[in-house]
């Protein structure tokens, strides 16, 4: 058992008083209060032990030895800024480089996906001297005051729309305006970018950046129709802009069969603006900003030093480096892959027992299903998901939350090191709790759960 330095309700009590209730908790209404972890098991104060289906940060596991053993190595040995020559910085990008097309081989380290997305954007508006951004329907980029003016998620729950931010339909084939039987969904929602494009120049303003995640999250865990992002890029080039794609969330191997998810678009496609963040460092402030040599010239031509204090320090770096070591030795992409693949077999399989779940979607470690009340009208059952994640929390010990613009969508995003078995205890366990609503005949949607 852990030794607590403060009772459960204590550090409650004090969270209360101490943190800005915005800052929200998981389970707020009974909050867990993890201790340790190790891979993808999170463990409470009394030593209960918890899969975490979520900690997308975590990427090559909690805790992992490599990754610490690295931190505490460099830590011990030196850590600077960038201002001084140091191997780890130079070490790291290059290692960065080979996982990416040769174009995009210039690269900024910063502290958070947030940080590195308003530097794209900074990139982008200093390339191409226009202002204008386009970015997808419920959209989340980040929390800088830039980034809430081009996350229609938040945005549209604060001051509204900017003047040159323009929004996107989103390419979601199963609720969005084409669904899957379009004959080339990826086309069509390429032209709602096209006439948005021609709109915005009737308006007499001109477009900087298409800013999209390769694979929407706050979306709705959403799988962009191929040849979609091919089409967008031929469009915003041709109107002057760049495409900027976010991969905080879904970059390095979580899809398994490739490095970064822009990569599932094919090898004719390429963004010139990259930003990556949450599972580069393990959990360690670590994030970036990957572009061409013709972007970053660009940015160095306004004669402004780019001075970021942590970004990119020898420590970071080790950590960066390490991670990069476990993801390859481990061979975590196969195991996304493989697994991956389990938990998504297991849970169409599941849909085919129960009404409720529309659609099973998702690529490597990323998978999402989507509760609905009734499938023909593909109507959200949002209250439905809330209760399973309640339920698997307490009953299951089993971490998982909800994602989509209803909160309808299961989501995973596990550590990397999700196994076999793991993904059948959570599929099992969300078979109990179905079958349990069934049997019950539970009306939850229309309960004050
Ligand atoms: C797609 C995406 N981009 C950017 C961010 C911002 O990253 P950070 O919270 O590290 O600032 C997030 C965070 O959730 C995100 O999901």
């Amino acid at each position: 058992m852990e030794v607590e330095k403060l009772r459960k309700e204590e550090t409650l009590a004090m969270r209360k008083r101490l943190i800005g209730q915005s800052c929200r908790l998981f389970y707020s209404s009974d909050p867990v209060k993890i201790v340790r972890a190790r891979g993808q098991y999170l463990f409470d104060e009394n030593g209960m032990q918890y899969l975490d289906c979520i900690s997308n940060v975590h990427h090559v596991g909690h805790c992992h030895p490599s990754i610490t053993k690295a931190a505490a190595a460099q830590m011990d040995l030196l850590n600077t800024n960038t201002r001084f020559l140091h191997d780890n910085i130079v070490m790291y990008a290059d290692r960065l480089a080979a996982t990416l097309p040769d174009k995009l081989c210039v690269f900024y380290f910063v502290n958070s996906g947030s940080e590195a997305n308003d530097l794209a954007l900074r990139l982008a508006q200093q390339y191409t001297q226009h202002e204008d951004v386009i970015v997808l329907d419920h959209a989340y980029h980040g929390h800088l005051m830039s980034l809430i003016d081009i996350s229609p998620y938040k945005f549209r729950k604060l001051a509204g729309q900017k003047e040159w931010v323009h929004v996107a339909p989103l390419p979601d084939i199963y609720r969005g305006i084409y669904k899957e039987n379009n004959p080339d969904p990826g086309k069509a929602y390429a032209d709602t970018v096209k006439d948005l494009i021609e709109e915005v120049h009737r308006k007499g303003r001109k477009i900087s950046a298409f800013f999209a995640e390769s694979l929407p999250s706050v979306g709705g865990q959403i799988i962009l129709p191929q040849g979609y992002s091919a089409k967008v890029a031929e469009y915003v080039h041709a109107a002057g802009g760049v495409f900027v794609a976010d991969e905080v969330q879904t970059g390095f191997g979580r899809v398994g069969s490739h490095f970064w998810a822009f990569q599932l678009q094919g090898e004719d496609f390429c963004p010139d603006i990259v930003t990556m963040g949450k599972p580069m460092g393990n959990g360690h402030p670590l994030a970036c900003v990957a572009t061409t040599a013709e972007i970053a010239g660009a940015f160095t031509a306004n004669g402004v030093e780019y001075f970021n204090t942590f970004g990119g320090n020898p420590v970071s770096c080790a950590i960066g480096l390490a991670v990069l070591d476990v993801i390859e030795k481990e061979d975590l992409r196969g195991n996304a892959v493989r697994v991956g693949a389990h938990l998504k077999g297991l849970s169409t399989e599941l849909q085919s027992r129960h009404d409720i779940i529309g659609d099973v979607r998702g690529v490597g470690l990323f998978v999402g299903i989507e509760l609905v009340t009734n499938r023909e009208e593909r109507t959200p059952a949002t209250k439905t998901a809330a209760y399973v994640v309640k339920r698997l929390k307490e009953e299951y010990r089993i971490c998982v939350s909800t994602d989509g613009p209803w909160d309808n969508i299961l989501k995973f995003k596990p550590p990397m090191c999700f196994r076999m078995k793991d993904a059948e205890h959570v599929v099992q366990s969300i078979d109990h709790i179905l079958t349990d609503i069934k049997a019950k005949d539970l009306k939850l949607e229309k309960e004050d759960i």
